[in-house]
């Protein structure tokens, strides 16, 4: 036979051989081989290989925190505890309806229900502790730009959005119109924003100021880094949520408090020339937690913004700073109302 024969022959074999595979049925498994032998132990992982090491160490990061935000309102506040069923009240006072609401995208004024056990404003509730069990689960649970459910107006500042879901009137002015005349204003006990009308100063936005006759500014400390978080918490991320003179030095070189130039003394004895008017008027009284609206009064609007202006004094709760020119001249023009 010629080469050529030869591979010719081969290449026809090799080509048989497939097709006669292909056709003949396939045999039964065999019997599975005996296990092989144990591998020898790997390491055991050292607590350092561990992510929960980036948080849990022994730098303390965690009880540092904790000490800071168990003595400040949102560790130890009383009203989450009485308020944490009312789906009224539960979006800002329980950590966990808020956590859930915010992922929802929901706002407190369309919770379908309360919740069943209460939380306090902790950890979990601003930060995604236990999410992928890493260091940056101290990311914040939001800082998208809120659209305010009373105010109407959009609050952008940064980290401080993460407050302004909770820190934001519940109510204004108009939620008081006398039902049958409709240039009056009658009110209940509760004349007042609720006590979370912070964003609402700082935007100068209370509807007050038509009453009053105030051109409501912003405050230039829109201008802070962060905004609420840049003043409550400072540089050191401090968790106990009091103003930080470190933060005001920063731009009021000379500032020994945060009564920056007495600016705060001031406008408290314009409050009490106010408060004095008011009492004398009878439009408020004294109250067995301080001053409170005399339920029922029915009054003008400029009486109204006025007596709206004191109780937005006291329960924004920053003696001025939050918009220091806005709350200055909202309490004159409600002294000049009231004379
Ligand atoms: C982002 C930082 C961070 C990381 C990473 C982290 N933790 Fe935590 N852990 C916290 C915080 C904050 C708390 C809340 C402290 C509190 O409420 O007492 C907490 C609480 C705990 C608690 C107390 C019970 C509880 O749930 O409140 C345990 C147990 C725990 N962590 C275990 C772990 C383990 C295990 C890992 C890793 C798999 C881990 N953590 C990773 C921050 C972290
Ligand atoms: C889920 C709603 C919610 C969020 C978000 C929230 N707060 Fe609060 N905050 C509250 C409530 C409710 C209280 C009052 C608690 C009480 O007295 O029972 C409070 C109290 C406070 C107080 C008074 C502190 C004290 O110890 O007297 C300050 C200041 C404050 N918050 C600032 C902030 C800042 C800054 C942020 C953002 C980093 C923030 N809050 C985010 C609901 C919230
Ligand atoms: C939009 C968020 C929000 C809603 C809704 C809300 N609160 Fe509050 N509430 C706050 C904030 C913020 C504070 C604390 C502000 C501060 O410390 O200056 C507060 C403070 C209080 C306090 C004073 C707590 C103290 O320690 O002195 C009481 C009482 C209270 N709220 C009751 C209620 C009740 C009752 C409801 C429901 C009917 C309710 N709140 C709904 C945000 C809210
Ligand atoms: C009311 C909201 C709020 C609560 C409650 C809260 N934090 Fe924070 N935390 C913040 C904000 C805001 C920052 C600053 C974040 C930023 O600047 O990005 C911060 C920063 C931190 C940082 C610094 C993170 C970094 O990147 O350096 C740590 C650590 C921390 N928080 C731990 C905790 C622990 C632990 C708790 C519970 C005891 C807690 N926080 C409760 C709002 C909160
Ligand atoms: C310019 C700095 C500054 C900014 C910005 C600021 N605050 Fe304040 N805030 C203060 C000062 C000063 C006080 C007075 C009480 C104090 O000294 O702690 C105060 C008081 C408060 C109180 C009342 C505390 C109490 O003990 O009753 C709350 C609640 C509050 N601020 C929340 C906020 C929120 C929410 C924001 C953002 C919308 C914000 N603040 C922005 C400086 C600031
Ligand atoms: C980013 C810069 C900045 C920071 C930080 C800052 N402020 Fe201001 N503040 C201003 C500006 C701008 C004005 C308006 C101009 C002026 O009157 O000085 C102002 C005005 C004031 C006024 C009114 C003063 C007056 O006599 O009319 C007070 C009170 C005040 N700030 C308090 C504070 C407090 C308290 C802090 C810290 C918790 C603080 N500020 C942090 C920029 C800042």
């Amino acid at each position: 036979m010629t080469l050529k024969k030869v591979l010719l022959l081969v290449a026809a074999l090799i080509v048989a051989v497939f097709v006669l595979t292909a056709c003949g049925a396939p045999g039964p498994a065999g019997p599975a081989g005996p296990a092989g032998p144990a591998g020898p132990a790997g390491p055991a992982p050292a607590a350092t290989d561990l992510t929960c090491t980036q948080c849990h160490n022994a730098d303390g990061l965690v009880a540092v925190k904790m000490a800071g935000w168990e003595v400040s309102a949102h560790g130890d506040g009383t009203a989450m505890a009485e308020e944490y069923g009312n789906k009224s009240c539960a979006f800002c006072h329980s950590g966990n309806t808020f956590r859930t609401a915010i992922a929802a995208g929901t706002n407190f004024s369309n919770q379908e229900a309360g919740a069943a056990e209460p939380a306090r404003q902790d950890c979990y509730m601003c930060h995604n502790i236990h999410s992928t069990y890493t260091k940056d689960d101290f990311a914040l649970r939001t800082e998208a730009a809120v659209a305010l459910v009373v105010g109407k107006q959009t609050f952008d500042g940064g980290a401080g959005n993460l407050c302004v879901n909770c820190h934001q009137a519940r109510r204004y002015m108009a939620n008081f119109v006398d039902k049958t005349d409709a240039t009056k204003f009658t009110y209940t006990g509760r004349f007042n924003t609720h006590y979370s009308s912070q964003v609402d100063v700082m935007l100068g936005i209370v509807d007050v100021n038509a009453a009053l006759g105030v051109e409501g500014k912003a405050t230039p400390h829109m201008a802070v880094e962060e905004t609420c978080v840049g003043c409550h918490m400072g540089d050191a991320k401090n968790h106990t949520f009091k103003a930080e003179l470190s933060t005001c030095v920063k731009c009021h070189s000379d500032a020994t408090s945060t009564d920056v130039g007495g600016f705060s003394t001031e406008l408290a004895a314009k409050v009490k020339t106010l408060e004095e008017a008011l009492l004398a008027k009878k439009l408020i009284e004294q109250g067995a937690e301080g001053m409170a609206a005399v339920p029922g009064t029915q009054v003008d609007a400029k009486t109204a913004g006025a007596v709206f202006t004191y109780f937005l004094y006291e329960e924004d709760g920053s003696l001025g700073a939050h918009n220091p020119g806005y709350l200055n001249a909202l309490v004159d023009a409600a002294i000049a109302a009231v004379k």
